[in-house]
C-alpha cells in the first residue's frame, strides 16, 4: 500500500472515530478545528489520488449528486406498526393476549422480560448494509414499499457509511428525527431568510428526509436512534436487548436510557417515568415502545395484521394547550341543531394549527362556561376535531367579558327563529331551507361511509352550493368535467377525478344511499339494518311505524320520525332524483338467512391493510353474513386489524376465531 493510501486509512479511522465520540457519545476528546483540519488533509489526498476514494469515506456524506425523483423500494422485510396501550388496563390486556397466545402453542408459563424504548417522533426508516457497507436507506412508506432516501441518510452524522465485522447484509431499522434545538435553530434560520418554519419536529424531519437534493439534508439537524434490525443473512439475534448492544457496538445510536424489565409492573413505572420526563428531553417522544425480549417468544407471537403481538406502542394522553377564546360561533348541522365552536388564537396542538374547537352543544357550553377572552384548555386527541376542555386553571380572575352564552334566538346562517324541541340537547333552525343546512345536508352526503366521494368535501360543496350548480345531492350527479374544472383552484384532472369518483358512488351499496340522504335516526348501523330487513326503498317507503320499528336499533319514537321524514315531499322528490342518477336503492346479495354464510355473526375491529370497515362490511353481508359491533358468545369470527383493542381481547377470551384481512378474503373466496 502507498504511503498516501495508508495515510488516507488511518485519517478515514481517526475521524470515523472523533465523530462518533461528538455525535454518538457526546464526549469529543478534540476541538472543531483540529478535527476540520484532519478531514482538510484527507479532502487533499482524496483530491490528488482520486482512486484513493472509498464509499464509506467521512468525505463522502455529501458526495451523492441530487436524484431526479425519490424511487420506490421494496424493503427486505415488511416495516410493522404497533398496537397501542393507553392505560395499564390495556398493557395488561396486552400482556394476557401474548400469555393466551403462547398457552394455545402448548407454552405455559412463559417467563416475559421487557425492553423499554423511548417512541421518538421521527420517520421510521430502513438502512441496508451489505457486506458491511451502507447500500440503500428507505422510508416506511406503507410499510411494504417505501422511497429511497440512501443520499439523504448518507448525510446523517450518526449514520455509519460502514460497519466493522458486519454480516453480508443487515437492515438496520430506526427513528430519523430532528432534535428541539436543530429544529428551533432551523427555524429561526428559516424565518429570518423569508421562509416558512416547520411546524414540528417530526414534520420539518419528514420534509428534509424527502428533499431531492443532499446538500439541503446536510445543512439540517437530523438525528437517528437505531432500535432493531429488520432482514439480516448470516446473524441472528437471541434477543431485542443483544440486538440493540449488537447495533451499539458498531456505532449505531442508541439510546442509552432503554431499560430491559423483568415484571410487568416494572415496564408500566418505566413507561409513567418517561411520561414524567417528556417534556424535558432533548427530543419529542409520543410514547414507549415495550418489547418482548425474547427473539424465540417474538417468532412465535408472530405478527396479526401490520401489528407484531410482540410489542405495544404506550401511548401518551393526548396533547393539551392553552390559548385564549376570541369568539364563540354557530354552526347548523344537518338536521338544523345548532352546534357552538370556539373561535381561538391560533395555537400549535400536537403538530396541528388549531383555530377552532368544538364546544358540542349548549348544556356543555354552559357547564364549562368559557367566555370570550377568557384562556381554555384546548384538547386534540388523536385525529379528532379538537375540542374545548374548560377555563385554563389561572383563569379565576376572569379575563371574559361578557356573561355565560346562550343558543342565538335566530339561526345564525338564515335567520329564521330558533327552536329549542324537549327531547334534543339542541336549539334547532326550523328552515329546512337553510342554506347552513344545506351545506351540512350535502358534506354528509359526500363523506366517508356515506357516499365516500374522494375529493369532494365542504370547501367544494360550499363553493358549487354557492354559485348556485347545485342545490342538493341528485345535483352533483349532472355536474360536468367542465363546470368542476372551472372552479376556482380547480385543474382539469382533479376535476375528472372527482367525476370518476361520482360515477363510483352509484355503486356504493343500498345502505350507504339510505345512511348518506341525512334522515334523523338513521346512521350507519340503522341503515344497514333497514337495507337489510326491509330490502328495497319501495318497501321502505311503504312500511308503517310499526314494520319500521322492528328494526334492530329502532324503536317507536324514532320509528314515527323516520316515518315523517320519509313521507317529506322533498325528501321522495330527491330519492326519485337520485335514483334517476342511478343510486343502489336495492339491496344486493341473498337475504338473510341465505348465502355461505349465512347465520354466521362477524364482528370488525382495527384498521385492516386494504379494505375499509364498509368494504368488508359489504362483502361479509353480499355473503349472507351478518355484521355487528359488539363481541359475544354469539360472535363466530372476529375480523381484526390494526390496533386492535379491546375486542380482541374479549375474542381471545371468548375463544371466537380471529380473522386478518388475508383469511377473511379466503374464507369469502372459499365460501
Ligand atoms: S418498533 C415492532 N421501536 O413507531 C415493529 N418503533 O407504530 C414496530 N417508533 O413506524 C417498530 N420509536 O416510526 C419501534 N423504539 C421504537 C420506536 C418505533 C419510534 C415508531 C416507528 C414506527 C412506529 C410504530
Amino acid at each position: 500500500m502507498s504511503k498516501a493510501a495508508e495515510r488516507a486509512e488511518k485519517l478515514r479511522a481517526e475521524l470515523r472515530a472523533h465523530n462518533e465520540r461528538y455525535y454518538v457519545q457526546d464526549d469529543p476528546s478534540i476541538g472543531d478545528d483540529q478535527y476540520d483540519e484532519l478531514l482538510d488533509e484527507l479532502r487533499q489526498i482524496e483530491r490528488d489520488q482520486p482512486e484513493l476514494v472509498t464509499a464509506d469515506s467521512p468525505t463522502q456524506r455529501v458526495g451523492a449528486e441530487p436524484v431526479s425523483a425519490l424511487e420506490k423500494v421494496t424493503h427486505p422485510q415488511a416495516m410493522f406498526s404497533l398496537a397501542n396501550a393507553r392505560s395499564a388496563e390495556e398493557f395488561d390486556g396486552w400482556v394476557t393476549r401474548m400469555r393466551n397466545h403462547l398457552a394455545r402453542e402448548g407454552i405455559d408459563d412463559a417467563k416475559f422480560r421487557y425492553v423499554c424504548e423511548p417512541k421518538v417522533d421521527g420517520l421510521a426508516i430502513s438502512i441496508v448494509y451489505r457486506d458491511g457497507l451502507l447500500e440503500r436507506g428507505a422510508t416506511r412508506g406503507n410499510g411494504e414499499v417505501g422511497e429511497d432516501v440512501t443520499h439523504n441518510l448518507r448525510t446523517i452524522p450518526t449514520v455509519p457509511l460502514s460497519i466493522e465485522d458486519a454480516p453480508p447484509m443487515i437492515e438496520v431499522r430506526g427513528e430519523v428525527y430532528m432534535s428541539l434545538e436543530g429544529f428551533q435553530s432551523l427555524n429561526e434560520r428559516r424565518a429570518s431568510d423569508g421562509k416558512p418554519t416547520f411546524m414540528n419536529p417530526r414534520n420539518a424531519a419528514a420534509g428534509t428526509l424527502r428533499q431531492l437534493d443532499p446538500r439541503l439534508a446536510a445543512e439540517r439537524p437530523l438525528s437517528l436512534w437505531a432500535y432493531g434490525v429488520g432482514a439480516c443473512e448470516g446473524i441472528a439475534f437471541d434477543s431485542q436487548w443483544e440486538t440493540l448492544e449488537w447495533l451499539r457496538q458498531r456505532g449505531f445510536p442508541v439510546n442509552s436510557e432503554i431499560e430491559r424489565l423483568d415484571s410487568e409492573q416494572a415496564a408500566i413505572d418505566r413507561c409513567l417515568a418517561w411520561q414524567q420526563r417528556r417534556g424535558s428531553l432533548s427530543f419529542e417522544i409520543d410514547g414507549v415502545v415495550i418489547k418482548l425480549d425474547d427473539a424465540e417468544q417474538q417468532r412465535r407471537l408472530g405478527v396479526v395484521g401490520r401489528d407484531p403481538r410482540w410489542a405495544v406502542a404506550w401511548k401518551f394522553p393526548p396533547t393539551t394547550k392553552i390559548t385564549e377564546l376570541k369568539e364563540v360561533q354557530w354552526s347548523v348541522g344537518k338536521f338544523g341543531d345548532l352546534h357552538p365552536f370556539a373561535v381561538l388564537e391560533p395555537v400549535e396542538v400536537g403538530g396541528v394549527v388549531v383555530q377552532h374547537a368544538t364546544l358540542h352543544n349548549e348544556e356543555d357550553l354552559i357547564r364549562k362556561d368559557v367566555r370570550p377572552g377568557d384562556e381554555v384548555i384546548i384538547l386534540r386527541a388523536g385525529d379528532v376535531i379538537p375540542q374545548v376542555v374548560s377555563p385554563a386553571p389561572h383563569a379565576a380572575e376572569r379575563k371574559g367579558r361578557s356573561g355565560p352564552l346562550a343558543a342565538p334566538k335566530k339561526c345564525p346562517i338564515c335567520g329564521e327563529a330558533t327552536v329549542k324541541p324537549g327531547n334534543s340537547v339542541f336549539t334547532k333552525c326550523p328552515n329546512r331551507q337553510c342554506e347552513g343546512r344545506r351545506e351540512a345536508l350535502l358534506t354528509h352526503f359526500v363523506s366517508r361511509g356515506a357516499m365516500d366521494i374522494d375529493g369532494l368535501g365542504e370547501k367544494l360543496v360550499v363553493m358549487l352550493l354557492e354559485q348556485g350548480l347545485i342545490e342538493n345531492a341528485a345535483d352533483l350527479y349532472g355536474l360536468s368535467v367542465e363546470q368542476l374544472a372551472a372552479l376556482d383552484g380547480m385543474g382539469e384532472l382533479s376535476a375528472q377525478a372527482i367525476s370518476d369518483a361520482l360515477e363510483e358512488s352509484k355503486m356504493r351499496p343500498f345502505a350507504s344511499v339510505l345512511f348518506a340522504l341525512g334522515i334523523e335516526g338513521v346512521g350507519e348501523v340503522t341503515g344497514r339494518s333497514l337495507s337489510q330487513r326491509l330490502r328495497t326503498i319501495d318497501a321502505l317507503l311503504a312500511a308503517d311505524v310499526d314494520e319500521v320499528s322492528q328494526t334492530p336499533g329502532v324503536g317507536p319514537i324514532v320509528g314515527q320520525l323516520i316515518v315523517d321524514q320519509l313521507a317529506d315531499p322533498q325528501m321522495q322528490s330527491l330519492i326519485a332524483a337520485l335514483r334517476t342518477a342511478g343510486l343502489q336503492f336495492e339491496q344486493q346479495g341473498p337475504p338473510p338467512g341465505e348465502g355461505p354464510l349465512a347465520g354466521k355473526a362477524f364482528v370488525l375491529t382495527g384498521a385492516l391493510p386494504t379494505l375499509t370497515r364498509e368494504q368488508a362490511s359489504e362483502k361479509i353481508l353480499a355473503a349472507g353474513g351478518r355484521v355487528t359491533t359488539s363481541v359475544s358468545k354469539k360472535t363466530d369470527y372476529l375480523v381484526a386489524g390494526e390496533a386492535a383493542g379491546s375486542k380482541l381481547e374479549k375474542a381471545e377470551r371468548l375463544e371466537v376465531t380471529v380473522l386478518d384481512e388475508a383469511s377473511l378474503l379466503s374464507l369469502l373466496g372459499d365460501a
